[in-house]
């Protein structure tokens, strides 16, 4: 008799259904040793007895737990990520990540990160896109001393990277935006204070990422992130959230979707954890480029999220929310100078790429000391804020800030512009990229002077989209690709038209189109001259883009 036998599901090893086996190195590594137990091997033998001394997996899993990744050996090129082994590609330097969460510094928490960046990490620091400062050039033997510097002035790297709840995302503003819905600071306050460094939420399946801001422009990425709150406002004029989850980029990318419940202020930190014990439990632990949050809210649907959530974790009902209506500025990049809710200001201003000096650092917290009320808030778009300036301090501060390059009022080039880490420090880049885009925004601001339309240029240097291609108008996303010589070199594959907030939407990949690494230039500038032409009532390069059949971005795309 023929049968139709059906092929096997095979177990995603969730835990809630009883898949204890760990299914890949990873998940072995976990449950033979929490990554939070590495901080004491540090401190006691491997910062003593030096590199060599550090077992392999705490080198390449543990470590994380603690902000610490090896970085890439220099002129190793980007042909021989996918192959070379990982003793080839690791250096016996660190990146360091130091946990901000929403952006919040003080000025002694600044020059603390400035200290260490001097002394131990070369005077490198990077500004990044989820508010942290990430450190490199740091060796084992160093470690000890910078987390008692960090943690001196209440800062830390604990769960900085790893399957852990990385730092959360706040509004940069919150507190001071005249505008806002609610201060969401102290819902972010008590879940980091609560959950980072809790041994029931250091083994997640995979990365998970926090968004949690009361503000109405909600730059803080609430549709990339796993979990977010998000501030709504009721017809009766309460205050709370509303919550996504499931969101996030790299290969596979996903907006987040809406849970429809609505959540008071004080619930925060029980929902936070509802959630993510439902994230690890039925998370998906089989293959690592499968088990981020995204893939479950996929496969079962919010739905089914929000009961098994409600019921198993949380233990009662959340009541039903509308949405906040999408913000037209989620994307806005806080340069400039702008009123507060007192009627002092916040300074903005643009590194390049991110990339700051140590020495800057320290000298940007003194100023906002002299001319703020010393507090600096970290962007989620790679830039800086200091708040609470008085009206006469305005023009010294800027004059300040511009002497040192960094830039108040930038060119729309570099205001848009952000850049991943890249070759310089990543292991798994296969292009180089911080240098690479400060090029090509300084030739763009020569060639095309008269630009001045709002235009986000976002260089990764691997599928990963670290610096969030699909989210810019302009995402140029790193490839190795053969020259018509058969030599292989860098280059970029080319993403347009993506936006997040009202303008959401990821951005398109034009077929066809490669872009060597010395033609980015060119290209983007004819790219941008095409657009300047043929724009019509567009008002935004995004409009216009999405404006496009497929044939027509081909065309409008094209290059040689
Ligand atoms: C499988 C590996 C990786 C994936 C899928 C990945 C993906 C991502 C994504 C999607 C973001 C977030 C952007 C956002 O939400 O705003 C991010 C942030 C970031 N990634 Fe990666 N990444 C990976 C490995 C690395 C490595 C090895 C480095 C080493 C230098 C790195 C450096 C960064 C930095 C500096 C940020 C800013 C984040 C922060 O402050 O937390 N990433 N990554
Ligand atoms: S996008 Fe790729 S190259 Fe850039 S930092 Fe992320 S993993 Fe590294």
């Amino acid at each position: 008799m023929a049968t139709t036998k059906q092929p096997r599901k095979r177990g995603e090893g969730q835990w809630a259904l009883g898949y204890y086996e760990p299914l890949n190195p990873a998940e072995r590594a976990k449950r033979d040793d929490d990554g939070l137990h590495v901080r004491a091997r540090i401190e006691t033998t491997y910062s003593r007895n030096g590199f060599r001394s550090i077992d392999k997996t705490d080198l390449r899993s543990r470590f994380r737990w603690w902000g610490l990744y090896t970085q890439r050996r220099q002129g190793v090129p980007g042909g021989a990520t996918a192959t070379a082994e990982p003793h080839e590609l690791e250096d016996e330097f660190f990146m360091l990540r130091v946990r901000i969460p929403g952006g919040r510094l003080t000025g002694d928490q600044l020059r603390a990160i400035a200290w260490v960046s001097e002394r131990f990490g070369r005077d490198v620091a990077d500004v990044t896109d989820r508010q942290n400062v990430q450190l490199h050039w740091i060796r084992i033997e160093d470690v000890p001393r910078i987390w008692e510097a960090l943690e001196g002035v209440g800062l830390s790297t604990q769960e900085a990277c790893g399957d852990t709840p990385r730092v959360m995302l706040g509004c940069p503003l919150a507190g001071v935006d005249a505008h806002e819905i609610l201060d969401a600071t102290p819902a972010l306050i008590e879940c980091e204070r609560r959950f980072v460094g809790d041994p029931a939420f250091s083994n997640l399946p995979r990365k998970y990422k926090t968004s949690i801001s009361g503000c109405r422009q909600q730059c803080a990425q609430h549709e990339i992130n796993d979990l977010s709150f998000v501030g709504v406002e009721r017809p009766d004029a309460t205050v709370g959230f509303d919550v996504w989850i499931g969101g996030g980029l790299s290969t596979s990318p996903h907006l987040a979707q809406r849970l429809g419940v609505f959540v008071e202020p004080d619930l925060v930190p029980d929902v936070w954890a509802a959630v993510t014990g439902t994230f690890r439990d039925y998370g998906y632990r089989r293959a690592r480029n499968h088990a981020r949050l995204k893939f479950l809210v996929a496969d079962k649907g919010v739905g089914w999220f929000r009961e098994v959530m409600e019921e198993e974790y949380l233990g009662y009902a959340l009541p039903d929310g509308a949405a906040p209506p999408p913000s037209p500025t989620a994307q806005r990049d806080h340069a400039g100078v702008f009123e507060q809710h007192d009627g002092r200001s916040y300074v903005g201003f643009a590194p390049r790429a991110g990339r700051i000096a140590g020495h800057q650092l320290r000298h940007v917290a003194d100023l906002a000391d002299r001319y703020g009320d010393g507090r600096v808030r970290a962007t989620t778009q790679q830039k800086l804020v200091i708040l609470g300036v008085p009206s006469e301090h305005v023009g010294p501060l800027v004059s300040a800030l511009e002497d040192e390059d960094l830039r108040v009022h930038p060119s729309a080039f570099r205001k848009g512009l952000m850049a991943c880490t890249g070759i310089e420090f990543c292991k798994l880049a296969l292009v180089e990229t911080k240098g690479r885009a400060m090029w090509l925004v300084h030739e763009l601001e020569e060639r095309m002077p008269g630009f001045d339309e709002d235009v986000r240029i976002h260089v990764n240097g691997c599928p990963n989209s670290c610096a969030r291609f699909q989210t810019a108008d302009i995402g140029l996303m790193g490839a190795v690709q053969p020259r018509p010589d058969g030599t292989r070199g860098e280059s970029f594959l080319v993403h347009l038209g993506g936006g997040l907030g009202a303008d959401g939407g990821f951005a398109r990949k034009v077929r066809g189109v490669r872009v060597f690494a010395e033609d980015t230039v060119d290209y983007v500038e004819m790219l941008l001259t095409r657009y300047t032409h043929r724009k019509g009532s567009h008002a935004t390069f995004n409009a216009f883009v999405r404006s496009l059949s497929d044939e027509q971005l081909a065309e409008f795309a094209r290059w040689r």
